[in-house]
């Protein structure tokens, strides 16, 4: 017999015996992350239903979401008692049946606590999965060998690997849940537990099943895709070979080795700088200066000047997520034109399998054409994407001053343009404000959100809303030539060139960095990109054609009309047909000569020093950058790289990068570049001589000691 009905509170739970189930519901807001607090109320939990002789324990959480993993601001810290583990194993061991219902997301060490449960249930729509490969890591608590135990060793792999959650009907018909259930929370899950209690439960325990489906081929197939995929974090391949030995072994063995590989994966270099770009990624969201009070504007209406390849991306962006969009364009044959690029594209999109016809049908027509630029009248947000000359874009914001209604936000994509200088050529400088996506704009995760002097703080909120509800990673940035990214790329493509005249070919610099990680090199980029754009935007800061050593040959190439890919030469040369890159001996001669005609010694140049000449340039002008103020901190400089510039996840960001080098180590590296090449570039930044000197190690501005 159950004990009386009892009502208590256990550190981050609410505890109640009714009639003979103990309802466990968990509180640790905002997404009851796995703290050690949760971690002791669970066994608490589960000895206090022991000692009421409960007949059924009903595991739940409060709030909008279930647990959604572990806490990830623990990692790295000593871990209290007790570990997850053994909460794991008391809940699948214990004698009174466990039901554990869910709600919102059940994610990570979430859904291996479920999995130890003896019963699951979910609300619909609650989100299951195992994500911890996002963050560098493996599932460490039983995830890699009760799931394949549970949905068969297919399934499993595809999960853990990708990472995906599930929908709670498919997680009914693979056997991760026993039900789903619909209403209020958490009358459904009470009515549910009521309901399985009146069938005479007893415990199941997942660990005892056999793995369906594991055959030797699932897991060679997994081991070859990883190999193709140029993934080099650790976790990938251990979670293949955990689930195989799931397949193999008992749990107590497939647990041990879990634990194992989990641990030596979390303390890997791969893992805490994805876990720094977790973090960073969520506080880059929240610019520095804004209060919490400041509410944004409503948006509805959009629209976009310019229906060229950025005009029509970001036009794209806007019709996906649900946006209202007039395109303008200046004549009705470019409108057509890129009316036609932007039903063309969303087609591409079906036809990978990215959308569904419908869905792209519906996006394409809230798309509406015109070329009356008066027709912005209803938008509430305008971002212009012409051509990027400050002529054309006081002319712009001028006529959008004329057109817009009180209260439009106006938006520039310049990549470099003094956005400050546009707002005066309007009478509201306030609503102006900088939107800097990346080309392709309806792909690339990025957007700087530019604030310039005047720029209304609600404008500023206002817009990075907009860019979480069209998928994008917004980070807000200072005006300056090129603002954050590009006035780093800027830094690192010019070493690329002076490594290019002190005797390395476009290859030897492209393989060198992209073996470091970086998903291109500078001379692929700028082939793909185009000579020409680097050639006009020389000319725009006044820089003479062939003036310096590190531009006299781009400067010839374009103006031997090598433009790069689009004309079938550049540093590279290209296949007409295949579209193949190779080597060029004449561009390597003509590189000889110009080295010869500024007097600079050709030698051989080794990997490591091309690495560090690219990153450590776009490091030190990082630093100067967060010192200006441009960037509000050094891991939004990070979120920045990662996500618009093809830098390395898992070397989390340049500025994360520098702080595992060793800042007084990239200190050191840019005096000995500055004696080698008597470049006053490699000055090292005051402030990173200062977090040098520090004992932080960090570049955070806060954390630097005086
Ligand atoms: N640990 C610590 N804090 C976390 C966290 C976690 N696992 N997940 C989210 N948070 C924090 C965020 O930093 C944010 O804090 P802030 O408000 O101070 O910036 C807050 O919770 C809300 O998070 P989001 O802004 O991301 O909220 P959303 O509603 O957009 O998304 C979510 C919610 C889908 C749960 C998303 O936060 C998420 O994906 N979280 C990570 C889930 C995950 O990776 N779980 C596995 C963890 S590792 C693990 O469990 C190991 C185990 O195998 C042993």
């Amino acid at each position: 017999m159950a004990n009386e009905n009892t009502v208590f509170e256990i550190e981050s739970a609410s505890y109640e015996l009714f009639g003979g189930i103990a309802k466990v519901a968990i509180s640790n807001p905002p997404i009851n992350a796995i703290s050690a607090s949760v971690r002791r109320t669970i066994l608490a939990a589960l000895a206090k239903a022991e000692a009421d002789n409960a007949a059924l324990v009903l595991l739940y959480c409060q709030g909008n979401t279930y647990i959604a993993g572990a806490d990830i601001s623990e990692f790295g810290k000593p871990q209290a008692y007790p570990e997850l583990p053994d909460v794991i194993a008391a809940i699948e061991n214990s004698t009174i049946p466990v039901l554990v219902a869910m709600h919102g997301n059940a994610l990570g060490g979430g859904l291996e606590i479920a999995m130890a449960g003896h019963y699951r249930a979910a609300l619909t729509g609650t989100k299951l999965g195992l994500p911890e490969v996002n963050l560098g890591i493996l599932p460490g608590s039983g995830g890699t060998q009760r799931l394949p135990r549970l949905v068969g060793a297919e399934k499993a792999l595809s999960m853990i690997l990708s990472g995906k959650p599930i929908s709670t009907q498919d997680a009914k018909d693979s056997g991760l849940i026993d039900a789903v259930i619909e209403g209020e929370w958490p009358g459904a899950a009470i009515d549910y537990a009521g309901k399985l209690l009146a069938s005479g439960p007893s415990p199941r325990r997942t660990g005892e099943l056999s793995v369906a489906n594991a055959n030797a081929e699932i897991f060679a197939k997994a081991r070859e895709k990883q190999s193709n995929s140029g993934n080099r974090l650790l976790a990938p391949n251990y979670i293949i070979d955990l689930v195989e030995l799931a397949s193999q072994s008992d749990i107590a063995l497939g647990q041990q080795q879990e634990r194992e590989r989990f641990l030596e994966c979390r303390a890997s270099r791969g893992s805490q700088s994805l876990r720094h770009l977790f973090f960073a990624e969520r506080t880059a969201a929240k610019p520095k200066g804004i209060d919490s009070d400041v509410k944004p504007r409503s948006i509805e209406n959009v629209a976009v000047i310019g229906a060229g390849t950025m005009g029509g991306g970001i036009a794209m962006c806007f019709a996906t997520a649900g946006y209202k969009v007039t395109l303008v364009e200046l004549s009705e044959e470019n409108l057509q034109r890129g009316l036609s690029t932007i039903g063309k594209n969303y087609q591409k999109g079906v036809d990978r399998g990215i959308s569904s016809q419908s869905k792209a049908d519906a996006a394409l027509s809230r798309i509406t054409g015109t070329t009356q630029m008066e027709d912005v009248a209803s938008a509430d947000l305008v971002v212009e994407a012409t051509f990027e000359s400050m002529e054309v874009k006081h002319s712009v914001f001028a006529k959008l001053d004329a057109h817009c209604k009180p209260g439009c936000i106006m938006a520039t994509n310049t990549s470099y343009l003094d956005i400050n200088e546009m707002a005066a050529a309007t009478s509201r400088p306030q609503d102006v404000i900088g939107a800097h996506f990346f080309s392709p704009a309806h792909i690339m995760k990025l957007l700087e959100v530019v604030r310039a002097d005047k720029t209304a703080p609600d404008a500023v909120k206002t817009l990075m809303q907009v860019a979480k509800r069209i998928g994008k990673t917004p980070v807000t940035v200072g005006v300056c030539y090129g603002f954050v990214g590009n006035r780093m790329l800027q830094k690192y493509a010019r070493q690329a060139q002076l490594l290019l005249v002190e005797g390395a070919t476009p290859k030897q610099i492209d393989s060198a960095i992209k073996e470091w990680g970086m998903a291109m090199g500078p001379l692929s980029v700028a082939d793909l990109a185009g000579l020409d754009i680097s050639y006009f935007s020389r000319r725009n800061q006044g820089i003479e054609v062939g003036s310096l050593p590190e531009c006299s040959v781009p400067d010839e190439l374009v103006d031997e009309k090598r433009l790069g890919r689009k004309t079938g030469a550049g540093f590279y040369q290209y296949d007409p047909d295949s579209g193949k890159q190779s080597e060029d001996p004449y561009v390597i001669e003509k590189i000889q000569a110009h080295a010869k005609k500024w007097g600079i010694p050709q030698r051989q140049i080794s990997d490591e020093e091309i690495a560090d000449r690219l990153i450590l340039a776009l490091v030190n002008e990082g630093a100067k950058i967060l010192q200006e103020g441009i960037a509000d901190r050094a891991s939004d400089i990070d979120v920045v790289y990662v996500n618009g510039y093809g830098f390395p996840r898992w070397r989390g960001g340049p500025m994360f990068y520098a702080e595992t080098y060793g800042l007084a180590n990239a200190v050191a590296r840019m005096r000995q570049f500055q004696e080698q090449t008597g470049d006053d570039f490699w000055q090292p930044a005051p402030l990173l001589c200062k977090a040098a000197e520090s004992d932080a190690g960090t570049l955070e501005i806060g954390k630097i000691a005086d």
